[in-house]
Parts: structure tokens; C-alpha cells; sequence
């Protein structure tokens, strides 16, 4: 689809005649990357994960059990930690999520034999004849020991929708006062873990305005106050308060009003937790199989988050010129209907595709791009569940397309974001409402000790791009690109084929102040390189 013809980018904007009106724009596009005005820090914990007491989640999904003939370590699935090490994951939300608002924590400590079983937030969701009865056997220690196995930050969602303020505060005390101090440290010494967890990132409830307590914003900004007053400061605390459901209609900006307005002359929240999901489920979509007009409309569905993010933070920003509150992004990803989960028992897993991969691609570069907003997100959730890294069951576990993608951004964290141009025209696409407008390229870039890192989706099913990317005054020394795509768009990993959908290395030309690559259609691809 590379055809040479030197039309200029507004004129084929304008020309709308077409499927893909990019088409005869496709070589020879450039972009320009702005190495010499770095911008904010990447977060490296917008690349962090989620996890809940939710169908195949933590049963299976990372607890095996201690006796289990599945490798583990204590308990935990071994492939899980070893995977989750490979790609740096930065933090684990736990232990939800609805689940939260329901779990007292008290019911996951002691000898495992002794633990309670409850209710679950789940069961009535559950196929008929299935349990989702709460086992209790993965509590706080057992959470802790996963993170440090993964070298991940504990970010730990607390009960406001059932529980109380003294059930908050003796938690974070067991979990953070020194040995020696309190006696809820010592009972967590006798628990196994005599130092302190030192945990840092709470969440105050979950979804407040929905299963953690279907409150308006006022009544949570009163709840939300009256359980950080007298919050026990072990260790500096980053806490989050309950934020809009970011996929609504309306986007929920009543939501952020109303609990800024409820905050005045209160202390803010370090973080305000903002959930955007590629809510499919009130729609024909199906995870697995789909055509061209559905391809486009999850991914145009996935790049509203762009606004999204700007419309809560400008709403912040009025209550909080200066931004002390950053958005923590704490469950995003692609929720179809029911229909393909892995067994009926682990309710919301879903078939992961090359589709799923691409979202992932144009979310983390929006992430990026907002750099200065987003001080945290947390994909929901990471095995078996929704938007998916792995998908197991029993002995069988499989990296889905969407871990490679965390994988290919991981230079991203922790390094300085700098700008990107570019006059690739949008693409007009057939979507389920009609053509519609969808960026014909997707892309981040950041640098971090002479490294660049530039990180591309090309969304389109037909068009390829042949690129040549300027560094804005800088040289590269040497570059190294992979790339992420299927020839088929449904593709993607099973049981029974783990690799269908895997990273390969990608030719890059370096030509000093420049650098020349494909962009293939339906394709993720990040660049690193020198640059001097
Ligand atoms: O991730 C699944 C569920 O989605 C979470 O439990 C809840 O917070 C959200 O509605």
C-alpha cells in the first residue's frame, strides 16, 4: 500500500471518499520527535496492574496453593511472578475492585485452616450452579509476599462501602507500624511478617458512586473525609479517592464536581481515581471474532480516553489550580460481553486479540502523552479477566498479545516524555454508527540517559506507512525496533498456541539526524536508540 504519491496531508484530510483516506498518502511521512524539550516524568506506575477476588482471578490466575503440583512459590503461581518480574510491573492493585467494599481484612490473616469462608461480591453474578464462595486462603500476607516476589509497589483498595473508619485504620496500622509499637504489629509479627509492609497507595473505596456504595459525590467527599482524618501516618501516604466512571455517556464530570465542591477547605487526595473502560458490553461485539467496522469502533471507543482525561483534569483545576491531585487511572481496558471466557466459572475473561494489543498501544500512548496528569493506572486486570496480560487454568497459562505490549513500552517508565509531530491525516472508518475519524498514527516518545524511546500504532487495516523520523536536532548512534502484528486481526494466543502473536525484531535504517522504518497496518512498534 506504499504509493509515492506527494499529496499534501490537509487536502487528503479532506478527502473522505474513501475507506481509508490515507492510502495514497503512505510514504515518505515524517515525523519529528522534540528530544530537546523533555517534558514531564513518566510515572512507572501507569504501567500498573490490577488484581481482584473475582472468577479465575486469584484462585488459579496467581494462587495455586502451597500443595498445588503447579510450580509455585508459597502458593503463587510461578510463571505469574516470573512474568510479571520480566516486565518491570511497577505496583498490583488488590484486593478490588466491587470486591473491596465487601472484604474485611481481618478474614485473610491467621492459619489459613482457621479462615473464614464468605460471601463474594461475585457470587451473584456466577453461571447458575456455580460458587464463588470466598476461601480467604490469599489475605494481606500472602498479597505482600506476591509483591515483593515481583518487586511491585502494594496499592491496596480499602472497605468505605461496609466497613469503618477504626476497620481502615487498624489495617494500615497492622500493615505499617513498627515492630515493637502497636499491638497490631505484633499480631502481624505473629502472622509471619515482623517488619512492617510499608505500604504507601491506598485506595478509600472503590467505585463509590456504584457497588461501593451508590453514593452521590457529596455524601462520598463526607465519607471519604471522615476515613483519612485520623488516618494512622506510618509511612507517607498516597491516598486515592473514588473518581468518575470515565466511559459514561456524559463522562461523569458531575461526579468530580460534585466531590471537589464536597472537599473545600479540606485536605485533597493525592490521587482521584478515574475508571475508563472500552465498555462494549451493551453491544453486539464479540472479544474473538468481529469485522472491520468492529475492529475501528473498539479502537475509536479506546482513544476517547484522550478527552476524557482533559475534561476531569480541567474540572479539577478548578477547585485546584496548582494540581496537588493527580488522576490514577486505576482500571482501564476493553470489556466485552460474556461470550468467551476461558471456563463459565472465570466470569469476564475474554479472548485477548491483536485488537486488544493495538487498544493497549493507543491507551499507553495517551497515557504518556499526559504524563504531567496520570500518576498511576492499573490494567483490569491482569489474568484472567477483562483486558488480560495472561490467561490460565490449571497447569495451562499463555501471555495474550496485550503483554506484549507492556513489554514493548517498558522504557517508557520512569523516563522524561518529549513531544512528537507529525501530519499523518486522520482516517475515516467505517464504525457501527457510520464513518468516523480515527488518528491514522498513535505515538509517545521519551528519553532517559541518551536513550530515546519512541513508541508507534498504525490503526489502520489497510494502509502501511514508510516513516522518517527526525530527532530534533540530535544524532543517533544506533537504533533497535520490534514490532507487534498478525496478518490476521483476530489473531490470537491460546493453550494450545502460545506464540501466534509475539514481538520480532524490525529493520530500522539509522541515517545519523534521522531514522527509516515501515510502520505496517495494524501493527505496534517501539524504537530505541542512542541519540548524542
Ligand atoms: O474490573 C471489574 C470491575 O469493574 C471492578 O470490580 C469494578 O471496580 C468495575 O466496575
Amino acid at each position: 500500500m506504499n504509493r509515492r504519491t506527494f499529496l499534501k496531508a490537509g487536502t487528503l484530510a479532506a478527502c473522505a471518499a474513501f475507506a481509508d483516506s490515507r492510502t495514497a498518502f503512505a510514504a515518505d511521512t515524517e515525523i519529528e520527535i522534540l528530544t530537546a524539550e523533555p517534558g514531564a516524568l513518566i510515572s512507572p506506575h501507569i504501567y500498573g496492574h490490577f488484581i481482584e477476588h473475582l472468577g479465575g482471578v486469584i484462585y488459579d490466575g496467581v494462587w495455586v496453593g502451597r500443595d498445588s503440583k503447579i510450580p509455585n512459590v508459597d502458593g503463587i503461581r510461578k510463571q505469574f511472578v516470573d512474568d510479571m518480574k520480566r516486565i518491570g510491573a511497577p505496583n498490583l492493585r488488590w484486593p478490588g475492585g466491587c470486591f473491596a467494599d465487601g472484604y474485611h481484612w481481618r478474614d485473610g490473616i491467621g492459619k489459613s485452616s482457621a479462615r473464614p469462608r464468605r460471601y463474594n461480591f461475585w457470587q451473584s453474578r456466577m453461571p447458575a450452579g456455580l460458587d464463588a464462595t470466598e476461601s480467604n486462603q490469599f489475605g494481606i500476607h500472602e498479597f505482600m509476599h506476591l509483591c515483593r516476589l515481583v518487586g511491585a509497589e502494594p496499592y491496596v483498595a480499602a472497605n468505605v462501602g461496609s466497613g469503618t473508619p477504626k476497620e481502615f485504620h487498624d489495617w494500615v496500622s497492622y500493615c505499617n507500624a513498627p515492630a515493637g509499637t502497636v499491638s497490631l504489629a505484633d499480631e502481624r509479627a505473629t502472622n509471619g511478617d515482623k517488619d512492617p509492609f510499608g505500604i504507601r497507595y491506598w485506595g478509600v473505596g472503590n467505585e463509590s458512586w456504584g457497588c461501593g456504595g451508590t453514593m452521590r459525590p457529596g455524601e462520598y467527599a463526607a465519607k471519604y473525609r471522615e476515613f483519612v482524618t485520623q488516618f494512622p501516618v506510618y509511612k507517607d501516604p498516597f491516598l486515592v479517592a473514588t473518581g468518575p466512571r470515565g466511559h459514561s455517556a456524559d463522562g461523569d464530570i458531575g461526579w468530580t464536581t460534585g466531590f471537589f465542591e464536597g472537599m473545600r477547605g479540606a485536605t485533597p487526595p493525592h490521587g482521584f481515581s478515574l475508571h475508563f473502560y472500552t465498555d462494549l458490553r451493551p453491544t453486539p461485539l464479540k472479544a474473538g471474532s468481529f469485522d472491520a467496522r468492529e475492529w475501528y469502533e473498539v479502537l475509536l471507543r479506546g482513544v476517547r480516553l484522550n478527552k476524557v482525561i482533559e475534561d476531569h483534569w480541567n474540572e479539577m483545576g478548578k477547585f485546584d489550580a496548582a494540581h496537588r491531585t493527580k488522576l490514577i487511572v486505576d482500571e482501564w481496558g476493553v470489556w466485552y460481553a460474556p461470550g468467551s471466557e476461558i471456563t463459565p466459572a472465570y466470569i469476564l475473561s475474554e479472548t485477548i486479540t491483536l485488537r486488544d494489543a493495538i487498544h493497549t498501544g493507543l491507551t499507553f500512548d495517551v497515557f504518556n502523552r499526559h504524563a504531567d496528569k496520570i500518576a498511576m493506572a492499573n490494567v483490569a486486570q491482569t489474568v484472567n479477566c477483562i483486558h488480560s496480560l495472561f490467561l490460565a487454568q490449571g497447569d495451562k497459562f499463555v501471555r495474550t498479545p496485550v503483554y506484549h505490549v507492556f513489554d514493548m513500552y517498558r522504557s517508557h517508565m520512569g523516563a522524561r516524555q518529549v513531544p512528537v509531530r507529525h501530519r499523518v491525516p486522520d482516517l475515516n472508518v467505517p464504525a457501527m454508527a457510520g464513518q468516523a475519524s480515527l488518528p491514522g498514527l498513535s505515538t509517545s516518545a521519551s528519553v532517559r540517559d541518551g536513550r530515546l524511546t519512541l513508541t508507534m500504532t498504525n490503526p489502520s487495516l489497510d494502509a502501511d506507512l514508510t516513516l522518517r523520523i527526525r530527532l530534533g536536532g540530535a544524532h543517533a548512534t544506533e537504533a533497535h525496533a520490534r514490532i507487534l502484528t498478525h496478518q490476521n486481526m483476530q489473531a490470537t494466543n491460546t493453550f494450545a498456541d502460545l506464540d501466534e502473536v509475539k514481538p520480532a525484531v524490525h529493520s530500522i535504517k539509522v541515517a545519523s539526524d534521522a531514522l527509516e522504518l515501515g510502520l505496517p497496518k495494524q501493527s505496534v512498534v517501539a524504537v530505541e536508540c542512542g541519540i548524542s
